[in-house]
């Protein structure tokens, strides 16, 4: 604790002397005073560890100038020396927590250096308990601040590693959406070299889907069928024109020979594609027929996977409805009655009841709906087509059914330039589909 500094207060010098005498080598650092005022200054001054003090002085008495000490110097131990006649004011003073102890007058030497050794022993073992007990009570205050702290840091990290997986699951939907646009794209590029008009493959696409999902397919496997739908004539990419630009009907035995090849092309083009294995069995096999006859592998009912199935009677069937050229086309009725005259020789009798079904729903919801005659020029993006739209030459610019887009009102003013539309459009009156 270091050196301890006492200071004797006495208005007799020879008892400050005696005092001195007694402590001087017991290694104190020692203070004198002749009045309870000049001990009060010294206490200002300097920081006491010990006071010992004479009751009886001028002015101030003992027990008056350590209630002073105590107010400005609680720490500092305070003894009082006192005579027999001022024992009561002494032992007053003690009860009231002013003074450590006292001893009366004279004093035995020995017994005074052990009182002043033991008071300052006892109040170091205090200073020293309280020290520590302040730091701890300051080591606690500091983890309570860093346990607020860290948990303020986990709630941010949380909050921000939330933020990152909302991040990162739109990242993927906007991916999976793009890899379906693109894949679009991909497919409508070999569109523009073959004999179907408007989008095929969106379609073949769109009814695909509605009867995987009707069957009960998972979510995976109907989009497989999705994807394997809109890309299942992707191999006539390796088809040259002359070949595509015949029907089935009109190519001759090698034509077709090449033509049968598309299915398998296709596999093969997008086989180096992850995940798009699946999809690749599902076109080779679009073209596969329910009792055995199609082509490229000749498989027979169950054999033949059941997306590729669903793919051929909605691909037959779209196909059928909008060839265009104009003489082969036939009626939607006419297309229905060989949709079900191929059940379970062309087709999976199952999935062509499906197909029907949805095919049925379609035509309520169209009968429902009123159709309208507009101009040209009246003609808005989202409308939806009420009749097949032709020119005056005959050719078939936009099936019925289709939502216009702005592509396609292009479409038909570049047409119209030379070889006009007559008669204006007809679409569904916008109330009455819900759609605007
Ligand atoms: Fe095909």
């Amino acid at each position: 604790m270091g050196e301890h500094t006492l200071l004797f207060v006495d208005d007799e010098e020879n008892i400050q002397r005696s005092l001195q005498r007694v402590f001087r080598k017991e290694g104190y650092n020692l203070l004198t005073a002749s009045s309870g005022k000049e001990g009060l200054e010294k206490v200002v001054q300097t920081k006491v560890d010990l006071i010992l003090s004479d009751q009886r002085m001028p002015g101030m008495s003992g027990v008056e100038f350590l209630r002073e000490v105590r107010k400005t110097s609680p720490d500092t131990v305070r003894i009082i020396l006192t005579g027999y006649a001022d024992v009561q004011a002494a032992m007053d003073a003690i009860n009231q927590g002013e003074v450590y102890r006292f001893i009366t007058k004279p004093w035995n030497d020995q017994d005074l250096k052990l009182t002043v050794k033991r008071a300052l022993q006892q109040r170091d073992l205090v200073l020293e308990n309280r020290r520590l007990n302040e730091l701890t009570r300051k080591q606690n205050e500091e983890l309570k601040e860093l346990n607020r702290d860290l948990e303020k840091k986990v709630q941010e990290r949380t909050k921000e590693i939330r933020r990152k997986n909302e991040e990162l699951s739109k990242l993927y939907t906007d991916l999976e959406e793009n890899f379906l646009d693109s894949i679009r794209v991909f497919a409508s590029l070999v569109e523009l070299r073959d004999s179907y008009i408007g989008s095929h493959s969106k379609r073949v696409a769109a009814f695909s889907r509605s009867i995987a999902e009707k069957w009960g397919l998972d979510e995976k496997e109907v989009l497989d069928v999705e994807i394997a739908a809109i890309l299942h004539d992707i191999g006539k990419i390796g088809i040259s024109d002359k070949v595509l630009a015949k029907s089935y009907e009109e190519m001759g035995q090698e034509e077709r020979r090449v033509y049968e090849q598309h299915p398998i092309i296709g596999q093969a083009s997008i086989q180096i594609i992850d995940n798009l294995q699946e999809v690749g069995v599902l076109i080779r096999h679009h073209h596969e027929s329910w009792d055995g006859t199609g082509y490229p592998d000749g498989l027979k009912e169950d054999g033949i996977p059941l997306g590729s199935r669903i793919i051929s009677a909605v691909d037959a069937y779209d196909t059928m409805l909008n060839r265009r050229k104009y003489t082969q086309r036939v009626t939607r009725f006419q297309v229905i009655e060989r949709l079900k005259k191929g059940r379970g020789v062309q087709f999976d009798p199952e999935v062509v009841n499906i197909f029907l079904e949805l095919l049925e729903v379609k035509e309520i919801e169209a009968a429902e709906r009123v159709e309208i005659r507009i101009a040209l020029d009246q003609l808005e993006e989202g409308m939806i087509l009420a009749r097949d739209l032709y020119t005056s030459k005959g050719i078939l610019l936009i099936p019925k059914d289709e939502v216009i887009r702005q592509a396609h009102i292009d479409k038909i003013r570049n047409y119209h330039r030379i070889d006009p539309i007559v008669g204006g459009v007809y679409v569904y009156k916008p109330e009455a589909t819900g759609e605007v």
